[in-house]
C-alpha cells in the first residue's frame, strides 16, 4: 500500500495570470492551459472510478486498499479544485474550453459500465499523466519564466502524480482485470487524448491569435517533438504500458520526492497525512 498525504498547496490564484504566463511563450502557454482545461472533468471521473472500483472488491479485500484510495481521492479533489481556479483565470484570456464538453460526453456513455473498465481508462490516463509529470519534474526549466506560484502549482501536480500512479493500475489488477483490456484502452486513451490535448491547444492559439506565427510551431516542435521534447523523451516509457509484465512503479525516479522535499514550504499537509 502506498501512503498517499494530500497537501494543500499555499498559491493565491485570486490574482489575474498573465496571457502568455509561460515565459511569454504562446505555444507553452496554450499547450499546459489545454491539459489544465481538461483536469476538472478527468480527474473527477479517475475519482468516481477508483471509489466504485473500491467497492467493487469483496469486503476483505478493501480493507488493503482503503487508505490509499483515500489519498488517492484527496489529491485528485484538490487538483481539480486548484485547476478549477486557474481555468478561471485563464478564461479571462477569451479562452473556451471545448475539451470537457468532448469528454463529458463520451464519458456518459461509461455510466453503467463494468467498474473495470472505469478503472482501465483511469489506468491509461494515468500512465500519461505519471510520463508527463517525469518529464516536467526532470525539465524544469521548461517553468523558468512563469510566475513562481505557477511553476509551483504544475511541478505540486507531477509530484504527486507521479506518487499516486499504480493506484487504479493495482485495483485494477486486484479486479482480475485483463491484460487485453488494459492495452485496447491504452491504445484508445493514445488517440483520444492526443487528439483532444492538439485540439485544445490549437483552439486556445487561435484563440490567442499566435496560431500562425513561426515562432510558436518552433517552441511547439522543441518542447515535443525534439531531443529533450516530451514525446521523444516519454515514447519508450509509454510503449512499455504494452508489456504484459508492465508495473508503473518499474518507471521510478526521485523527481517527485525531491521537489516534495525541496519545496516543503510551499505546501500545508491536510489532516492526519
Ligand atoms: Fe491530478
Ligand atoms: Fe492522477
Amino acid at each position: 500500500m502506498t501512503h498517499l498525504p494530500v497537501r494543500r498547496l499555499l498559491v493565491d490564484l485570486d490574482a489575474p495570470v498573465q496571457r502568455h504566463w509561460c515565459g511569454g511563450d504562446p505555444f507553452l502557454t496554450a499547450w499546459f492551459n489545454a491539459l489544465s482545461m481538461s483536469f476538472p472533468v478527468g480527474e473527477q471521473f479517475f475519482i468516481d472510478s477508483v471509489r466504485q472500483g473500491l467497492k467493487a472488491l469483496p469486503a476483505d479485500r478493501q480493507e488493503r486498499f482503503a487508505n490509499e484510495v483515500q489519498g488517492f481521492i484527496g489529491q485528485e479533489a484538490t487538483h481539480r479544485r486548484i485547476h478549477g481556479l486557474f481555468n478561471a483565470r485563464i478564461a479571462a484570456h477569451g479562452l473556451e474550453n471545448t475539451w470537457e464538453p468532448r469528454a463529458k460526453a463520451r464519458l456518459a456513455l461509461m455510466a453503467n459500465a463494468d467498474a473495470r473498465h472505469g478503472l482501465a481508462i483511469t489506468a491509461a490516463n494515468e500512465h500519461f499523466t505519471a510520463l508527463f509529470a517525469e518529464w516536467m519534474l526532470t525539465h524544469q526549466q521548461v517553468l523558468d519564466g512563469a510566475e513562481p506560484r505557477l511553476k509551483s502549482l504544475w511541478l505540486w501536480h507531477s509530484a504527486e502524480e507521479a506518487e499516486h500512479k499504480s493506484t487504479a493500475f493495482d485495483l485494477y489488477q486486484a479486479l482480475g482485470g485483463s491484460h487485453e483490456w488494459r492495452v485496447r484502452w491504452m491504445r484508445r486513451v493514445t488517440l483520444i487524448f492526443l487528439t483532444d490535448a492538439l485540439r485544445q491547444t490549437i483552439h486556445n492559439l487561435r484563440r490567442d491569435g499566435t496560431l500562425w506565427r513561426l515562432s510558436t510551431w518552433r517552441s511547439g516542435w522543441r518542447h515535443l517533438m525534439a531531443r529533450g521534447g516530451l514525446f521523444r523523451e516519454s515514447w519508450v516509457a509509454w510503449r512499455a504500458y504494452f508489456r504484459r509484465d508492465f508495473h508503473p512503479s518499474q518507471q521510478q525516479s526521485t523527481a517527485s520526492e525531491d521537489w516534495l522535499r525541496d519545496n516543503a514550504n510551499q505546501y500545508q499537509r491536510v489532516g492526519a497525512g
